[in-house]
């Protein structure tokens, strides 16, 4: 069964069809930039065209980055504010005629790489961090998800973490690869320093070039790139949606 996974970012917001029982991507992916301000009324109406896009109807699953619960949007850091206390699956749901669920984004990178990629099998203490415009956090325990980790803010170096590491840090600043690998190692030793994972799994954009920045890693877990690069955030918001 195909369901309509969306990744909604600080940057970019992508969709594809996505085959649940396999993880495939049926269809090419779609993007739009995010627009600004992110406000929930553009936001959902970017997303409700990836929907017309594929001329979808049926389940849609959508990853956000913010807290999520029971539906309602409670954390706003790269978005607008104006979406805490949104319930952002009934507002999809009036835009596009079609059931949705929304869950934070790094969740859904997370489920899906624990179903299809890097951590398949993998019991014990499992983290994902996703580095984009911001940094995202997706914790399991044996394989069930302790879901709306936000470590991606613990402080780091006297800020907020995100504002050290992520990848906008990288672009904003034109950090190398070896500089900014350093600037993320900081950022996952901490981590471990507090959670002694069993294993560490880097998604987002740049783990597709992982070779530049891990040699900088320290970190005792085994750390791993994630397996499904940047569609992970897509896959996992299908597996997400009610179906
Ligand atoms: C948000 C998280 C999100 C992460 C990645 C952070 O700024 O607080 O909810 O998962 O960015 O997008």
């Amino acid at each position: 069964m195909d369901v309509l996974g969306i990744d909604i970012g600080g940057t970019g917001i992508k969709g594809a069809p996505v085959n649940i029982k396999t993880g495939q991507l049926t269809g090419e992916r779609h993007r739009i930039l995010t627009p600004k301000p992110a406000t929930p009324e553009a936001v959902i109406a970017t997303a409700a065209d990836i929907v017309k896009h594929f001329d979808w109807k049926g389940p849609i699953g959508c990853g956000f980055p913010a807290v999520i619960k029971y539906s309602v949007v409670h954390t706003a850091s790269n978005i607008d504010k104006s979406w805490i206390g949104v319930n952002a699956d009934e507002k999809m749901k009036q835009a596009t005629g079609q059931s949705a669920v929304f869950l934070n984004d790094a969740d859904a990178a997370g489920r899906a790489e624990m179903q299809f990629g890097a951590g398949k099998g993998h019991e014990g203490l499992v983290i994902i961090v996703t580095l984009g415009t911001g940094i995202g956090t997706s914790l399991f325990i044996n394989g069930v998800l302790v879901p709306n980790t936000e470590l991606g803010h613990i402080e780091l170096q006297g800020k907020d973490a995100e504002l050290h590491a992520a990848e906008r840090v990288r672009i904003k600043k034109e950090l190398n690869w070896k500089k900014w690998g350093v600037l993320v190692n900081d950022y996952l030793c901490v981590l471990e320093a507090l959670l002694w994972p069993d294993l560490i799994i880097i998604g987002g954009g740049a783990s597709k070039k992982h070779d530049r920045f891990f040699p900088q890693f320290t970190v005792k877990a085994e750390t791993v790139p994630a397996q499904l690069r940047n569609d992970a955030g897509i896959i996992g918001a299908a597996l997400a949606a009610p179906v």
